[in-house]
């Protein structure tokens, strides 16, 4: 039986991997898109899961945007990766699908309350939307079975030294989510580094060869500019995809069960995910931390989902 699962996103390139791999994998049941101010501002991420949609034909999908800056900071967008619209490359269709008016929380809220089993929920973006959601709303916590985050790091960062983008942007939010106490899984860039957008992964995926493929090679050689011209990697990355990977095939990802701590403070190091692999701390483990992939499944995977698009 298919997992029911919501995606909590900011497209942002990955993200729309994240968005069709959610909606086309069999293993998965997509209940529902929400958006947050990440890649881009909240108008433009919205925008951007309405383009996605749009282009992959996913129409039975409610879309509805949520917080537009974060908890308690200011937001910081990632023009230098995703571009001015945060989907930066091919030029995108007009979005033939609307947003649902209830907002991000309240559409949280009804498809986990209405669900008749717990669900998965996937975010690809600050988790502003689901610290609020659990904030405002605590009695639904019973009925999440997960909550799989694409965001941190066991080792480095990618905004800071120590802190990756996601963690960074609302690292409250963070904190907030990982001490509610559910079954928390992250997927850093030490694993999403080995999700690597190569000359042959990109000729798979145009080998596809729909609609939503040629948009999807599009915007890969935008974010493979980007993260050349930003980080001087050659093959770009695709982190948030592989958190979906996570939950659709399990054994695809490796996960240890582990310490996780959101640093709110250090001058150097705040947004950074502690995590304390050798249980240095003595502390109770929290999380799944993410510590291996299987490559060649993962795309695999990635591309047999966007086969089932338009
Ligand atoms: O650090 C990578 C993460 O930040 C990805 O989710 C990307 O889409 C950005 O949101
Ligand atoms: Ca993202």
């Amino acid at each position: 039986m298919a997992v029911p699962v919501i995606l909590d996103c900011d497209p942002g390139h990955d993200d729309a991997f994240a968005i069709w791999l959610a909606a086309g994998d069999p293993n998965l049941n997509l209940l529902g898109i929400t958006t947050v101010g990440g890649n881009g501002q909240l108008a433009q991420t919205t925008r951007n899961a309405q383009v996605v949609c749009t282009v992959a034909g996913i129409r039975d999908v409610p879309i509805a945007a949520g917080a537009d800056s974060p908890l308690t900071r200011t937001l910081q967008t990632a023009g230098d990766i995703h571009g001015a619209s945060a989907l930066d490359g091919p030029v995108p269709p007009e979005p033939d699908v609307d947003l649902d008016p209830r907002g991000a929380v309240q559409l949280l809220h009804d498809l986990l309350t209405d669900s008749p089993q717990p669900v998965v929920v996937i975010a690809t973006g600050p988790l502003t939307n689901i610290a609020l959601l659990l904030r405002i709303h605590p009695q639904v916590r019973t009925k999440i079975k997960e909550i799989a985050w694409m965001g941190g790091s066991t080792g480095r960062g990618n905004v800071t030294p120590y802190a990756e983008f996601n963690c960074w942007v609302d690292p409250e939010a963070a904190a907030v989510v990982v001490a509610a106490g559910l079954r928390f899984s992250m997927v850093g860039l030490n694993v999403t580094h080995l999700a690597l957008v190569t000359p042959e992964v990109l000729d798979q995926l145009a080998a596809v060869g729909n609609a939503t493929s040629a948009f999807a090679v599009e915007l890969l050689k935008f974010f493979r500019a980007s993260y050349q011209e930003a980080e001087g990697m050659a093959a770009p990355p695709l982190h948030d995809p592989v958190a979906v990977a996570l939950v659709a095939v399990p054994e695809i990802v490796t996960t240890v069960h582990t310490r996780l701590d959101i640093e709110l403070h250090g001058p150097e190091t705040v947004g950074a995910t502690s995590v304390d692999l050798h249980n240095k701390l003595g502390r109770p483990a929290n999380a799944h931390v993410a510590v291996d992939l299987d490559a060649d499944r993962f795309w695999k995977t990635v591309e047999d989902a966007i086969r089932r698009m338009r």
